[in-house]
């Protein structure tokens, strides 16, 4: 692969040109037009990690201004400074040549998005480093390119935000929605009700002084900020300092456990109202954005139905329904945002007829037909459903889900162009319950890149192969921005181990996962926000290398299995058949021995108790493996052979129990390692040695 095929998002045109860009330590950056802060800065930080990655001391630091001299090896020039505001224009356009880059932009956020590709190109050989000559154009298929970041199930420190939007802009997302309220905690200051926080936060929560220090930060990277107020339910931390907005009588508890609460805002009361339109009103002026998200979702509805105040309302206002309720309070909320100029983004619970298209945006996190149901209905909205990142999905998972692209199994009722353009693009969504401060990384990155990429690229550029391979480059990268991806993992093997020597644990846990979709909520329902985040299922990687690698060897020899041996390579054949044969053996052999080193570890680990039995599984299923891999080079050699019909049962037994998830951790090797002892016994006893 060329250094174009890294590129992440794939940029809408890359026409490669003979020669090179050399880096030198006269390297210098001038700026035209109308450069700001945003621009200025970008160049800061793009300098700094050039000589970073270059081991270059520049001769400037910093950008030159006009008039610039000829020789200035990047001019960046943009005509203005862009409004961070959905739809501005991100385009820019990169040519880079033997003596000069030149970057153009309308606005300085399409310079930011250039910058990242160029630094994207940068390669080196023993000549030194240099940028590839090329021709890029390129803008955005999306204008709202998003990431979720609950901080109110786990709270999440301004530096965790701070390093995840360096990411996010390196690879071109421009939304962080941050969602600061549920009932495990009201994460924001407010000073007009400060019991809010007070009562609500345990502490951890964001000063007013901290959020203005994110949203400049993310401002000066392109960044918009949306925050969300969860809204009338997920409502529990609010209720803490001011019960008589509830529905239920109390007394309130603070909530530390998951799933769907009860607890809901009481939208009978007019006093409700008047307390949301100050609150509203104070965090208006705190998130400069002109969308402010609602939340709406998960509303069960029965503090509403247990309430004869609530129940009498909605026979006075002739509301059949909760939806019904729900649908009048979001009116009344849409009131109080349109007074203060802000547009609301809801969740797809709150899609009604009764609500404006012009001011309403729906976020689709059931199903991608309801972002479709909405486009049809005229509202504008975002996907979710498909890009939820805590649900342990493999990237490739992401990036096949297209918003514009029938959902599988769905009729492609297509929407119209005009219907198409309503869907403004979508979010990432990490969601914390089981995501720490320390984990929180090693779940987005770099997932959450391939979904970046979905959302910035054309749709015919989106092709899956290579993703492995780009998504590794671009961790490289995530990782020079602080983000703690890949380094928390031995850390927190160390602590497991509670030793400096973690090979046997990682040798196992490299072929683990973490349990999908809603798993591990299932498994645990006990548990809390203070259940520890330090265990195997913690450090498990999303996907595990180790596994795939490991699959795809054994594909490749049991493909060589396959190959005529009478055609003229079979020589070729017959030896890459025997290095793929000895490479197989040596990996079962480690695997097989594992568990006997990692036992004594396990006896004082009190961490890894839990996945002891999964351990010897593995020792099981490896040992299997070998005695297979022994059987058939018998066959080969024509030895006689005696195959006992009791073996394969006692194999595909120890292969189910390998399969079983304990600790909320799956042995993601044991179908490769089924494919490899099923396929070879099959083909034993189809064999010539065979009795
Ligand atoms: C959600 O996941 N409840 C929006």
């Amino acid at each position: 692969m060329k250094v174009f095929d890294y590129l992440l998002p794939k940029p809408v045109t890359v026409i490669p040109q003979p020669g090179a860009l050399r880096i030198t330590p006269a390297f210098t950056v001038g700026l035209k037009g109308a450069p700001g802060k945003r621009t200025c800065a970008g160049v800061s930080r793009f300098l700094a990690r050039l000589a970073g990655r270059t081991g270059l001391s520049f001769l400037n630091h910093k950008p030159l201004h006009e008039p610039l001299p000829e020789t200035c090896s990047f001019v960046i020039s943009n005509r203005r400074q862009g409004k961070l505001a959905l739809g501005e224009d991100e385009s820019y356009r990169l040519e880079i040549g033997p003596k000069q880059a030149v970057l153009q932009a309308e606005t300085d956020l399409g310079v930011l998005r250039g910058l990242e590709t160029i630094l994207q190109l940068l390669t080196a050989d023993q000549d030194g480093p240099f940028f590839p000559a090329v021709r890029i154009t390129d803008q955005p298929r999306f204008p709202w390119r998003g990431l979720l970041i609950d901080c109110a199930r786990h709270f999440q420190p301004v530096e965790v935000i701070k390093r995840n939007l360096d990411g996010m802009a390196a690879v071109k997302l421009n939304v962080l929605h941050w969602h600061l309220t549920d009932d495990q905690g009201f994460r924001v200051e407010s000073k007009v009700f400060p019991r809010l926080h007070q009562e609500g936060a345990a502490g951890a929560y964001y000063t007013q002084e901290q959020i203005r220090e994110v949203i400049n930060y993310a401002d000066l990277r392109g960044i918009r900020v949306v925050p969300e107020f969860d809204l009338p339910g997920h409502t529990s931390s609010w209720v803490l300092g001011y019960p008589e907005l509830a529905s239920a009588p109390g007394p309130h508890h603070p909530e530390i456990g998951f799933g769907v609460k009860d607890t809901l805002l009481n939208p009978a009361r007019e006093e409700t109202y008047t307390f949301l339109a100050a609150f509203f009103q104070e965090m208006a002026a705190l998130f400069p954005d002109e969308y402010i998200h609602i939340g709406g979702d998960e509303n069960n509805g029965r503090q509403w139905l247990a309430n004869p105040e609530i129940q009498a309302f909605m026979r006075a206002h002739g509301l059949p329904d909760t939806h019904a309720l729900q649908t009048y309070f979001n009116r009344r909320l849409l009131a109080i945002l349109t007074r203060l100029q802000k547009k609301m983004v809801g969740w797809d619970e709150i899609l009604a007829a009764a609500l404006p298209t012009s001011t309403v945006v729906i976020q689709a996190w059931r199903s991608k037909e309801r972002l479709w149901q909405a486009a049809k209905m005229g509202y504008r909205g975002i996907l979710s459903h498909g890009y939820y990142l805590d649900l342990m999905q493999p990237a490739a998972f992401h990036y096949q889900n297209d918003p514009l692209a029938p959902a599988e199994g769905a009729p492609a009722d297509e929407l119209t162009p005009e219907q198409q353009q309503l869907v403004l693009g979508g979010e990432a969504a990490m969601w914390t319950e089981f995501i720490s401060p320390e984990t929180i990384d090693a779940r987005l990155w770099p997932r959450a890149a391939a979904i970046a990429e979905r959302l910035w690229s054309p749709p015919a550029h989106c092709t899956p192969e290579h993703l492995d391979r780009r998504l590794a480059r671009v961790s490289l990268h995530l990782e020079e921005l602080g983000l703690t991806h890949e380094k928390n993992y031995p850390m927190m093997l160390r602590r497991l181990c509670g030793q400096w020597a973690i090979e046997p644990l990682q040798t196992l846990v490299d072929l683990c996962e973490p349990v999908k979709n809603y798993e591990r909520a299932i498994q645990c329902p006990d548990a809390t926000i203070y259940s520890p985040l330090t265990r195997v299922v913690d450090a498990a990687p999303t996907e595990a290398k180790a596994a795939r690698r490991f699959h795809q060897l054994v594909r490749r020899y049991l493909s060589t299995l396959e190959q005529d041996p009478t055609v003229e390579a079979s020589n070729t054949q017959a030896g890459e058949n025997e290095s793929l044969w000895r490479e197989i053996k040596a990996q079962l052999t480690v695997w097989h021995k594992n568990h006997t080193a990692l036992e004594p570890i396990i006896k004082s680990a009190p961490l890894l108790h839990e996945i002891r039995s999964l351990s010897a599984a593995l020792a099981r299923i490896a040992g299997l493996g070998l005695d297979i891999l022994a059987l058939w080079a018998k066959q080969q050699n024509n030895e006689p052979l005696t195959l006992d019909p009791t073996f394969f049962q006692q194999l595909k037994q120890a292969l189910a129990a390998a399969a079983k998830p304990r600790g909320q951790v799956e042995l993601v090797v044991v179908p490769a390692i089924a494919e490899l002892v099923e396929t070879l016994w099959q083909k034993l006893n189809a064999g010539p040695g065979r009795n």
